[in-house]
């Protein structure tokens, strides 16, 4: 199965961040259902190396936080944005929740992630979107901010690729303290 660790929202958040939906010609947005913050990929795995990961969350101890997405940016490739998202306030908790399941992860022997944790809430996927419009786009939006939400839970999620959209499945979630 291919999994990764994140951050659930409230159904309210989700419908919030739903409506920023539009006015990029060219962009796939997600699906409201779908947000989410990906604190950890880790990709295709066997059943048991899944049970071994699960184990290694289980014992993972860390607070419980106020979060606020705000700050919206685009990832690129070959000078192409291919992704917009909205971004996390600055947050050392959430910071030290990832170390912790960075560690965690590699205990049960998973590689370490060499990227850099950007934390995002991808938006939609671009393809070829009119640069303009993008700009244009991002700073209309520069103030969005959501209300600070207790985060009181992280989750495994499984991921099924689709092809219109991804189908995230939790399968475990891990309470903060
Ligand atoms: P994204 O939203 O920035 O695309 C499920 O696919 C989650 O894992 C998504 O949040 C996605 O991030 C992230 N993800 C998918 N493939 C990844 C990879 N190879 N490395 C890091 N994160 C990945």
């Amino acid at each position: 199965m291919r999994l990764f660790v994140g951050l659930d929202f409230p159904w309210e958040t989700k419908q919030l961040l739903g409506s920023l939906a539009g006015g990029i010609p060219g962009a796939r947005w997600v699906p409201p259902e779908n947000f989410h913050l990906t604190l950890r990929f880790i990709g295709e795995v066997p059943a048991h190396r899944a049970e071994d990961i699960d184990l290694a969350l289980t014992t993972l101890r860390a607070r419980a936080f106020p979060l606020v997405l705000t700050g919206m940016g685009t990832f690129a490739k070959g000078g192409q944005a291919n992704a917009l998202w909205i971004g996390a306030e600055r947050n050392p908790s959430l910071e030290a929740l990832r170390n912790k399941v960075e560690t965690a992860l590699q205990r049960s022997g998973c590689e370490p992630e060499r990227r850099r944790f950007t934390p995002h809430v991808t938006l939609a996927r671009l393809r070829d979107a009119a640069e303009g419009k993008l700009v244009a786009y991002v700073q209309s939006h520069n103030l969005f901010r959501t209300e600070p939400m207790q985060v009181q839970h992280f989750v495994l999620f499984s991921s099924q690729l689709g092809k219109e959209a991804s189908v995230y499945t939790p399968e475990v979630e891990y309470a903060l303290i």
